[in-house]
């Protein structure tokens, strides 16, 4: 089997390329990754040296790159987790998420047709369902309606996706996550910024009131899922690949206070998000029948694993803090009227 991998630099693109080396002989890998601030080769130093990983570096919306990639590679499937992965960001600048979710997506799908590639995995989120009231569950036939950049980008990538599989017989699937958390995630995101922040005594920007509710997936578990989509799921559908365990951003970051064994007199409610979806909450019932796939690993242990992994690695935070992130960080949390950006 050999894979083609878009984004896997990235947070779960590398948790999935090192379960993968790990767990499949037969599988070869090669990542696709344009390496923007959120893409680190540092992610990928377990399998670095391994003769069944390979690196191209190049750009999902660059049809020439990708076009030469796959002739080059001649990929068995090709797995597309490369995005702009981050609501804030798009919210702060929308159109790098347009261009590479979009078209990013576009041009692997061109490229796809062109070259009768068996499968293609559409990586996606459980945000395009936008936000869901109490006490619905998403399944796969829920109504879109993304609220940010990020996740309308993402649901317009998702139905251009299926409609190569209705139009031109691909074979194509899309899988909706929840939210991820576990090592290597960037620290802009909530649990990675709450970890290095109460590690480093430093306040915790909860947005708004914090009732907001999430689902949390151990990023692990998340791989297994796509592991089990790409061997045995079927052309044209959706998976909903969720942890089964919804909590309000406070508790969240109460029990990652309480973990790192700070005080709760860190939290500091700051502007809320523009747009903020309030509720997300999906059901994984398709998954977890036709692939047999749980999640493995409960809320609490998962964020003692990943304290223990953002201590151990405060060098790593540090590198990936320097230099873009600083700009990201007073951007967006300067005008929430905190002196947070004076880090
Ligand atoms: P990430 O931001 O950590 O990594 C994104 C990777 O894509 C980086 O390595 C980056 O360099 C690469 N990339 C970005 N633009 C590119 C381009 N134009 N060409 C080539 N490479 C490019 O993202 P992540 O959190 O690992 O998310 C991966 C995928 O999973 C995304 O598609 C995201 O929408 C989806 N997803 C994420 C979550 C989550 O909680 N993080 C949940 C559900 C779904
Ligand atoms: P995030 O990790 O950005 O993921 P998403 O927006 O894709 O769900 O945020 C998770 C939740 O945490 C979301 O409700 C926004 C909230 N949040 C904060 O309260 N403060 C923060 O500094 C960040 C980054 C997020």
């Amino acid at each position: 089997m050999r894979l083609l991998v878009t984004g896997g630099s990235g947070f779960i693109g590398s948790a999935f390329i090192r379960l993968t080396i790990k767990s499949e002989p037969g599988t070869e890998v090669l990542n696709f990754d344009s390496l923007t601030y959120a893409g680190n080769l540092e992610n990928l130093t377990d399998v670095a040296e391994n003769s069944r990983y390979h690196f191209v570096k190049g750009n999902v919306v660059d049809p020439q790159a990708v076009d030469r990639t796959i002739v080059e590679w001649q990929p068995d499937a090709i797995v597309h987790f490369a995005a702009e992965s981050h609501v804030d960001r798009s919210i702060i600048s929308p159109q790098p998420a347009v261009e590479t979710n979009f078209n990013g997506t576009f041009q692997l799908l061109e490229a796809v047709r062109k070259h009768k590639i068996s499968r293609y995995l559409q990586i996606s989120t459980d945000e395009v369902y936008g936000s869901i009231n109490e006490p619905a569950e998403a399944d796969e036939t829920y109504p879109l309606r993304p609220s940010s950049a990020y996740s309308a980008s993402k649901a317009a990538a998702d139905l251009l996706a299926l409609a190569y599989f209705k139009t031109y017989k691909l074979d194509v699937i899309v899988t909706r996550a929840s939210n991820n958390y576990g090592p290597y995630q960037f620290p802009e995101k909530l649990i990675p910024l709450m970890i290095s922040n109460a590690i480093e005594d430093q306040p915790l920007p909860v947005y708004g009131d914090g009732t907001q509710v999430r689902d949390w997936l151990w990023v692990d578990d998340h791989c297994r899922a796509i592991q089990a989509v790409l061997k045995k799921g079927r052309s044209g559908e959706i998976y909903n690949i969720g942890g089964s365990l919804a909590l309000p951003n406070i508790d969240v970051v109460e029990k990652i206070l309480t973990a790192v064994g700070k005080p709760n007199t860190l939290i500091k409610k700051v502007e809320d998000r523009p747009g903020h979806d309030q509720r997300y909450a999906i059901t994984s019932d398709k998954v977890m029948t036709e692939m047999g796939w749980t999640p493995q690993v409960e809320f609490e242990q998962g964020l003692m694993k990943a304290v223990e992994w953002y201590r151990k690695n405060t060098d790593w935070i540090e590198r990936v803090r320097s230099g873009e992130y600083r700009d990201y960080y007073e951007k967006n949390y300067a005008h929430r009227g905190t002196n947070l950006a004076q880090l």
